[in-house]
């Protein structure tokens, strides 16, 4: 039975915590409920909005017809051998916890993956990525549900289409609600770990140790991310506000003449990746605030919420960035948090 609500306030529910209202909100735990969600919003001609943890979101106003709480809950070890082993976890599950879990069953691959804030579900949407290891690295198959054809199908991780920040799920906005996600792990004694990344690779030397672990790079990926990035809970941001951006050789060569110390990390296929928050930071952004927002003092890439801010807000000071590092640059900075409501005068 559906328990439906309305004009409820999603401030809880993003992790920038702006405070906006859905029109209808339904939370479901089951894949019945949510098709009977999509039918009540069907039936009524409501727009659909899906929403997991909500720490990839930018609210710009009022969120008109059926907000829907991905809640599925649950998680299990299918198959363990010597040499790997096969998880899955619904949905709803909080991610920070999933990789706690299987740290805990002794299994590698996640750890560098730690305390990402958000859902199982939103995990492959955006293919969250941190300290050297993607998702798509883990990922072996997800099943969700595809409204196009009204049914659960299962995907390979090679019919994702996943690239950096970027998936199948987002270049067909709407058409799947992710239900559970399969992920192939190691066993902690052949698990092969990514410690190159050179935050990373600095903690690691300091502990001294000389065998890897993973449950000490989870706990130093921890470390890294807490000295960085602002805890939501405290100072509310959706992560990385940009993406990095994605760059030809020769426009990064052309980059490195003008600033020789400008962080960039050649790709596989040739093109450069450029850190956005050494761009932002070398503007001379960081620790900048504008009434309610403003530009994390340790991380330029995060935007904060000081309080009461509305999308607009955080909006404007966006697209000053935006136009400063253009003009600078002459590069475009892409938004990374989906934007969801209408937006406000
Ligand atoms: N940098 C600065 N000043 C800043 C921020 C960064 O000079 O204010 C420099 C750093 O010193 C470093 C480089 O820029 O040389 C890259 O910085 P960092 O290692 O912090 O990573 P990032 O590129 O800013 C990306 C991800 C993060 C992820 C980290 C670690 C994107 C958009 N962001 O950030 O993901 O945690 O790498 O792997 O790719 C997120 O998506 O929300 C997120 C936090």
């Amino acid at each position: 039975m559906l328990k439906l609500r309305h004009q409820v306030s999603l401030q809880s529910h993003n992790s920038l915590a702006i405070d906006e209202l859905a029109e209808h909100w339904v939370t479901v735990d089951t894949v019945a409920e949510l098709q009977a969600a999509l039918a009540l919003a069907a039936q009524n001609d409501w727009p659909v909005t899906l929403l997991g943890g909500g720490s990839n979101l930018l609210l710009c106003g009022p969120v008109p017809g059926l907000v829907i709480g991905l809640a599925l809950r649950g998680r299990r070890l299918l198959q363990r051998s010597n040499a790997e082993a096969l998880i899955e976890a619904e949905a709803g599950e909080n991610w920070h916890q999933l990789v706690n879990w299987t740290l805990d069953l002794g299994l590698a691959g996640l750890e560098n993956l730690s305390l990402i804030p958000g859902t199982v579900g939103a995990a492959p949407v955006q293919n969250i990525g941190a300290y050297g290891v993607e998702l798509e690295q883990c990922l072996d198959s997800l099943d969700a549900f595809d409204r196009a054809e009204g049914r659960v199908v299962s995907l390979q991780a090679a019919e994702c289409q996943f690239a950096y920040r970027d998936s199948l799920f987002k270049r067909s906005p709407g058409r799947y609600v992710i239900l559970r996600v399969r992920m192939r792990l190691w066993p902690q004694a052949v698990a092969p770990l990514h410690i190159d990344y050179a935050p990373l690779a600095r903690a690691w030397r300091a502990t001294g140790l000389t065998r890897p672990d993973a449950r000490v790079v989870s706990e130093l990926v921890c470390q890294i991310r807490r000295s960085r990035l602002p805890d939501p809970a405290v100072l509310p941001n959706a992560g990385s506000f940009f993406h990095n951006p994605i760059v030809s050789a020769s426009q990064a060569q052309r980059l490195l003449e003008q600033y020789p110390a400008m962080a960039h990390y050649p790709q596989a296929d040739g093109r450069v990746k450029l850190a956005a928050g050494w761009l932002i930071d070398q503007a001379g952004w960081k620790g900048y605030r504008a009434g309610p927002v403003g530009v994390h003092a340790e991380q330029a890439l995060v935007l904060v919420n000081h309080g009461g801010a509305k999308g607009r807000d955080i909006l404007h000071l966006a697209s000053q960035i935006q136009a400063d590092i253009r003009q600078r640059y002459g590069l475009t900075l892409h938004i990374e948090p989906q934007q969801v409501g209408t937006a406000q005068p």
